[in-house]
């Protein structure tokens, strides 16, 4: 049994300097509580131990563009910014949009994860007729794709993150936005995690034009409209409120947290991510960043950061995602460059700098790196450190003054840290998967393969 000498962040987000011991893979907390309140994490407080990060929004980009990022490298990009668990997007080439596809991933990752893992399956909204009939046999007679239901997919919901819905085409995944499809799908799915820019609102001419107003915020209000709709049309389709859980991902906008809000209230089930070059940056740093900062959906003014900060604050948003989303450096410099920011390995740092500098407190922290992500996706035992979860931790070490940019070899393969100008409090200086140490000053150790979140399997 090893034993963790260090003091620990505990699930209510207080300080706890009783033993923690890792016992088979998973924690044993034994003795009596010894807790301190979180303000008294001081400036000699050296080192505390924090659950492992669950970042549920990553594109690794496996199979099909490896060269961007690829499986092993994402993993080594994760464990240095603290992550411990990722679900991958289903936007690779091929896409994950069937059985097949998604067993072929499934493959891909068995053989090369190093931090656990969870897989989204994706609605290829170019397979779906734009009207669709309540039992999908009309559009099968026309030869249109029936509702990519888990039935007619072949697939077992229960073993995939989410059904993963851009509402603007993404590579190779088509854009659904119909009401009536989305309302099918929330019908049929235990979750949906939606991209929510709704393309039929972009200009048709994009001469002149810059990012942002390629994406204008009426594309995110148009999509925010289209799932209402969808979850009424479901509702009364049904007389109830649909069992599914609804992911809003990477709120941008003020809009977006307005119309959270006002959807938890009337009690639908939702889950709000965001991601943080949302609250890192606004647009005014765009014209000195330039490409690097180009993401989808944009990065908006400095109201709509406020608003993500105070909702990150008062629990309207429920997760922090890095949408870690690399391209290769060429790409990114060349004049039609992609969207997508690489974040995943400072993941931990950012969340911490939030917590210390007093913006959040240690316990949304908590509830923001993993807590809310483990309850939204179904993956018990994970996200706190409480008697028998996984022992997947993370050591959070002061930085001295003299080191506080924390400058160090970049891990993903996007070649570039965008958060380089901030001033981080803490290190990441060792990360445990299933009581096993996996990196460790910025090296990672050899490793068993990691188990995917699904697959129930025992820890070895
Ligand atoms: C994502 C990517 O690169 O896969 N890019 C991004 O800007 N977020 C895809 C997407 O969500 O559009």
């Amino acid at each position: 049994m090893e034993m963790i000498n260090l003091p620990w962040l505990d699930a209510g987000g207080r300080l706890r300097l009783d033993r923690l011991q890792i016992r088979n893979g998973h924690l044993v907390v034994a003795g009596q509580p010894r807790r301190l309140e979180p303000s008294e994490i001081t400036a000699a407080t050296e080192q505390i131990v924090v659950p492992g990060y669950i970042d549920a929004h990553v594109h690794f980009r496996q199979p099909g563009q490896a060269y961007k990022e690829g499986i092993a490298n994402g993993c080594l990009a994760a464990l240095a910014g603290g992550v411990t668990t990722v679900f991958d997007m289903p936007n690779t080439n091929p896409p994950t949009c069937t059985a097949a596809a998604l067993a072929a991933k499934r493959r891909l990752w068995n053989g090369r994860a190093k931090v656990g893992w969870g897989l989204f399956i994706g609605c290829d909204g170019s397979k779906i007729a734009s009207r669709v009939d309540k039992t999908g046999a009309a559009n099968a007679r026309n030869g249109l794709y029936k509702i990519p239901t888990p039935e007619n997919l072949g697939i077992d919901s229960s073993a995939v993150a989410a059904m993963k819905v851009f509402m603007a085409r993404s590579g190779s995944c088509a854009a659904v936005n119909d009401p009536e499809v989305l309302a099918q799908l929330m019908l049929s799915w235990p979750r949906i995690a939606v991209h929510a820019e709704d393309e039929s609102k972009f200009p048709r001419t994009a001469t002149g034009l810059t990012h942002e107003q390629l994406r204008p915020r009426a594309s995110v209000i148009a999509a925010l409209h289209k799932l209402e709709k969808a979850l009424e049309l479901a509702e009364k389709h049904y007389g109830r409120m649909p069992e599914c859980r609804l992911i809003l991902l990477h709120l941008s906008t003020s809009e977006e947290v307005q119309w959270v809000r006002r959807m938890k209230e009337r009690g639908y089930k939702i889950t709000a991510e965001t991601c943080p070059h949302y609250l890192y940056f606004t647009n005014a740093d765009l014209a000195e960043c330039g490409a690097q900062l180009q993401v989808n959906p944009p990065i908006r003014d400095a109201d709509d950061q406020a608003m993500l900060w105070q909702a990150l604050a008062d629990g309207t948003i429920d997760m922090i995602n890095s949408d870690h989303a690399p391209h290769a450096q060429a790409e990114k410099a060349s004049a039609n460059p992609p969207s997508g920011i690489p974040g995943i390995e400072r993941m931990w740092q950012l969340l911490a700098l939030a917590a210390d500098s007093g913006r959040i407190s240690w316990q949304r922290a908590l509830a923001l790196a993993g807590q809310n992500a483990a309850k939204c996706y179904g993956i018990a035992g994970r996200g706190e450190l409480v008697d028998g979860a996984r022992a997947d931790l993370v050591v959070l070490r002061r930085n001295k003054a003299a080191d506080s940019y924390s400058p160090r070899k970049i891990v993903t393969r996007a070649g570039y840290d965008a958060y380089r100008h901030l001033k981080f409090p803490w290190e990441v200086e060792r990360v445990l998967i299933a009581g096993k140490t996996a990196w460790e000053q910025h090296n990672s150790r050899a490793l068993p393969l990691a188990e995917e979140v699904y697959a129930a399997k025992p820890i070895c």
